[in-house]
């Protein structure tokens, strides 16, 4: 089955699933209140890790546990990651409106790591086509790309972390867990490859 769908059929079809994710989280919402906006604004950013997860566990995933899921997941990994950058926008345009509606309350050091994720998810997206990576040298796409998903990693398992310190519920601790696991992969799977291929990992 995953074999036959593949790229930008991929593509369309988590950015359908995502849309409809969305559409059935706003009735939840109140768009007049704080907390009912809130509710809209984490639940984007939910919609939307799942995918960062996957992106971010690919090549360890092969390389720790090589199987053709495993392959086919890598090999479909840029369009998985142009999935998770479309469902953003959706955090994007929530956020966009919480804000205008209700100030802003994001902590100024929190606010400082989103834009700095925010700029990364926009040059990995951009760069992810011919039109703009044709300006960068492999090593520089390379270097962008590694940098890139690593800060998106950190911000939700630094936000859920500080999440789980401030109010001490399970559930932010299990958010945190989800990422440090992801982050380990990445290690193991650097740990396990020749010395000389584990720049390129
Ligand atoms: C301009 C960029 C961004 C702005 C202004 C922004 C703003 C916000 C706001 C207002 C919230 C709700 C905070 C709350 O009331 O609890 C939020 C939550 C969140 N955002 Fe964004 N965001 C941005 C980019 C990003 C990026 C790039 C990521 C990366 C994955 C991200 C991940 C999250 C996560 C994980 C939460 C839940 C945080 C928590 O539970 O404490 N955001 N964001």
């Amino acid at each position: 089955m995953t074999a036959s769908i593949k790229a930008w059929q991929l593509f369309w079809l988590l950015a359908a699933v995502i849309s409809i994710a969305i559409c059935l989280g706003l009735p939840f919402a109140d768009f007049h209140a704080f907390r009912g906006t809130e509710f809209i604004v984490l639940y984007s950013v939910f919609c939307a890790l799942p995918l960062l997860l996957v992106a971010f566990t690919a090549s360890s995933l092969v390389v720790l546990w090589p199987s053709r899921t495993a392959r086919w997941v890598l090999v479909n990994r840029r369009y998985i990651g142009l999935a998770f950058a479309f469902a953003m926008v959706w955090h994007f345009v929530f956020v966009g409106y919480f804000m205008a509606s209700f100030g802003n309350r994001v902590r100024w050091f929190d606010l400082t790591l989103d834009i700095v994720g925010a700029c990364f998810l926009l040059a990995m997206t951009l760069t992810s086509f011919r039109t703009f990576s044709r300006h960068l040298s492999s090593s520089t796409w390379c270097r962008l790309h590694k940098t890139g998903i690593y800060t998106l990693w950190l911000l939700p398992t630094y936000f859920f972390l500080d999440d789980y310190l401030e109010t001490l519920q399970p559930y932010w601790l299990a958010l945190f867990a989800v990422f440090l696991a992801a982050g380990t992969l990445r290690f193991l799977a650097w740990k396990r490859r020749p010395v000389v291929l584990r720049s390129a990992a």
